[in-house]
């Protein structure tokens, strides 16, 4: 038996299992719902004959793939996926996302955008109307991370953004580091007014790698809810 909050993870990832067909290749994201995605299609793969080709967007994702039973390969020998499902922190009616609450920005948005298709699996409490009350995770190389730091507050103070604390993520004493060797500084801004404007603003610094917001990439939300209910956004 599931809870309210494992059960609307499954039926999104569920019913967004249906898009995926005999010959794709597919861009598995990373998350507790997206490994509630990646268990679905493994169950296909082993039960009814699926024969598909997943990328996955981490370490940890690649590693449940295999174990069960999907065949896992680069997105380098991939070269173009059909679709990627994976989950988010937030998205909002546009349907642009803050993604990276996992760590896995980074990939997770290659792998995206090298796709014909993203679906986001979300339970309902991921739908807001304005981005921003999750922290904006923001992929940061390690050298100089304090100055890129700097550069960050003084970039959002100039744009007039809001909430303006960042903060290091840590994993117990150290710093976070992700799959490609990264720290994640996280962006507490209570609520974004322009993503796009602000995405772009971010990349364009340097020690700033990727950032976690997902403009125009995700084209359809499957949203769950406890009770087992589905809402599809478009
Ligand atoms: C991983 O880096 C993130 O982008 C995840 O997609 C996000 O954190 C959602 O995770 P859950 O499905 O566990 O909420």
């Amino acid at each position: 038996d599931l809870s309210p909050i494992d059960k609307a993870k499954f039926v999104a990832a569920k019913r967004a299992s249906e898009f995926v067909e005999s010959g794709m290749r597919v861009g598995l994201g990373t998350g507790s719902t997206a490994a509630w995605l990646v268990r679905c299609l493994g169950e296909m793969v082993r039960e009814e004959g699926l024969r598909i080709r997943g990328v996955p967007t981490s370490a940890r994702t690649a590693a449940l793939a295999r174990d069960v039973g999907i065949d896992v390969i680069s997105l380098d020998e991939a070269k173009w996926l059909d679709l990627t499902i994976d989950g988010a922190d937030e998205f909002d009616p546009e349907l642009n996302l803050i993604k990276g609450g996992g760590g896995a920005l980074l990939q997770e948005k290659i792998v995206a955008t090298a796709s014909d298709q993203m679906i986001v699996i979300a339970d309902a409490a991921k739908e807001v109307a304005n981005l921003g009350a999750f922290p904006l995770p923001v992929e940061v190389v390690p050298f100089g991370w304090q100055t890129t730091q700097a550069l960050l507050s003084e970039t959002l103070e100039a744009m007039d953004v809001m909430g303006r604390e960042i903060t290091l993520r840590m994993n117990g004493e150290r710093p976070y580091v992700t799959d490609e060797g990264n720290y994640i500084v996280d962006l507490h801004l209570g609520r974004i007014g322009n993503a796009r404007q602000l995405a772009l603003i971010l990349n364009q610094m340097p020690g700033v790698v990727e950032n976690g917001l997902f403009v125009d990439i995700c084209d359809r939300v499957i949203v769950g809810h406890g009770d087992g209910r589905i809402e599809l956004r478009d």
